[in-house]
C-alpha cells in the first residue's frame, strides 16, 4: 500500500528546493479573532506558476529516465496543472504538449505557451481534450502526467505539508482543499509521519463532493459535478488518492459555491490577498464553523493559488 515517510519528503523537498519558493506561512489576526484558533495561512499562491501546482511535476521529471523524458510528456488541463507541467518541463528540457478543451480562455492558454508547452486545442470539454492526450501517448510515446493519481505526484505535493510541520511544529490541525485528492494525499502523509496527533481535514464543494461521497460509501463513486470551481471540479477521485484519503485524513467537510466565493472576497478585504476559489475553501470552512477544534486549536490553512480570472473588474469604476 502506497506511504510515504516524513523521510521521502524530506529527500523529495532537497530535490525539487533549487526551482521552487518556499511560500511563508502567514498569521491571521482576524480570522483568529473570528474562529477562536491560532489560525495561520500558507500563502501557496505566492508560489511559481501561482499554485502548488509545481512541485510534484517538478519530483516526476527529476525522476525520469532519459529516454522518456527525451520523448516528452503530455497532460491535459485548462488550469494550474496545465501551468505546473509546463514550467516544471521546460526547467527539466523536456518537451511538454498540453490538451485543452477549445473553449479554454486565451490567458490561460497564453501563460501555458509562455511557460514553454505546445498547447493542442482539442473538443469542447475536459474529457474530449484527455481523449487527445491518450492518443498522443500512443502515437508519439509521449508520457502521460496525471493531476493527481500519481505516486511521484503526491510526494511532490506533499512538500507542502512539510514545509508547514518544519515552519510549525505545533501545528494541531491542518485544512486542505481537495479536488482529485492530490495535494491532501501529499499534505496527510507529510502531516501524520511527522506527528500523528495532527489532524488533516479536507474541504470540498457541495456543489461537487467526489471524495466525500466515495468515503461516505466505502468505495469510489462517480459523481454529478456541478461546481463551477476550478480545482474543485471532479467527477471522481483518484484511486491512490482515494486510499491515502480514507487512512490518512480525519474529515471531509463541504458547502457551496456560494460561501466559497464569498470567503475569496473576505480574504482579499481583510487578509489583502487575491486566492482562488479552490484555495479560498479551507478559510470558508473556517468562518462557518465547520472546522471542530478545541478552543486555542493551532490551524493551518492552506491557500493552495491565486490563479483567479479578474477581467469582470476591468470595468469597475473605483471609489
Ligand atoms: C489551487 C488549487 N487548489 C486545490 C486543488 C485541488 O487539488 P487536488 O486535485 O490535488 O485535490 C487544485 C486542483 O487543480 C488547485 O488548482
Amino acid at each position: 500500500m502506497f506511504s510515504l515517510q516524513l523521510k521521502d519528503f524530506e529527500e523529495v523537498r532537497a530535490r525539487i528546493a533549487p526551482h521552487i519558493k518556499r511560500t511563508p506561512l502567514l498569521t491571521s489576526r482576524q480570522l483568529s479573532e473570528r474562529t477562536g484558533f491560532d489560525v495561520r495561512m500558507k500563502a501557496e499562491l505566492f508560489q511559481r506558476v501561482g499554485s502548488y501546482k509545481i512541485r510534484g511535476p517538478l519530483n516526476k521529471f527529476a525522476l525520469m529516465p532519459e529516454e522518456q523524458k527525451r520523448r516528452g510528456v503530455v497532460c491535459s488541463s485548462a488550469g494550474n496543472h496545465a501551468q505546473g507541467v509546463a514550467l516544471a518541463a521546460k526547467i527539466h528540457g523536456i518537451r511538454a504538449v498540453v490538451c485543452m478543451a477549445e473553449n479554454a480562455t486565451p490567458a490561460k492558454i497564453a501563460a501555458t505557451r509562455g511557460y514553454g508547452a505546445e498547447v493542442v486545442l482539442h473538443g469542447t470539454i475536459w474529457d474530449e481534450a484527455n481523449e487527445k492526450a491518450k492518443e498522443l501517448v500512443r502515437d508519439q510515446g509521449l508520457t502521460y502526467v496525471h493531476p493527481f493519481d500519481d505516486e511521484q505526484l503526491i510526494a511532490g505535493q506533499g512538500t507542502l505539508g512539510l514545509e508547514i510541520v518544519q515552519d510549525w511544529p505545533e501545528v494541531d490541525v491542518i485544512v486542505v482543499p481537495i479536488g482529485g485528492g492530490g495535494l491532501i494525499s501529499g499534505v496527510s502523509m507529510a502531516a501524520k509521519s511527522f506527528n500523528p496527533n495532527i489532524k488533516v481535514i479536507g474541504v470540498e464543494s457541495s456543489d461537487g463532493p467526489a471524495m466525500k461521497r466515495s468515503i461516505e460509501a466505502g468505495q469510489l463513486q462517480t459523481i454529478d459535478c456541478q461546481t463551477i470551481i476550478d480545482g474543485l471540479r471532479v467527477r471522481r477521485a483518484g484511486e491512490i488518492n482515494f486510499s491515502v484519503v480514507q487512512r490518512y485524513v480525519d474529515d471531509i467537510v463541504a458547502l457551496p459555491d456560494r460561501d466559497i466565493f464569498d470567503a475569496m472576497i473576505w480574504i482579499m478585504e481583510r487578509c489583502k490577498l487575491v486566492v482562488e476559489g479552490a484555495a479560498a475553501a479551507p478559510v470558508a470552512a473556517l468562518l462557518h464553523g465547520l472546522i471542530q477544534a478545541p478552543a486555542g486549536s493551532r490551524v493551518a490553512v492552506v491557500l493552495s493559488g491565486g490563479n483567479v480570472n479578474l477581467d469582470q473588474l476591468r470595468g469597475l469604476t473605483w471609489n
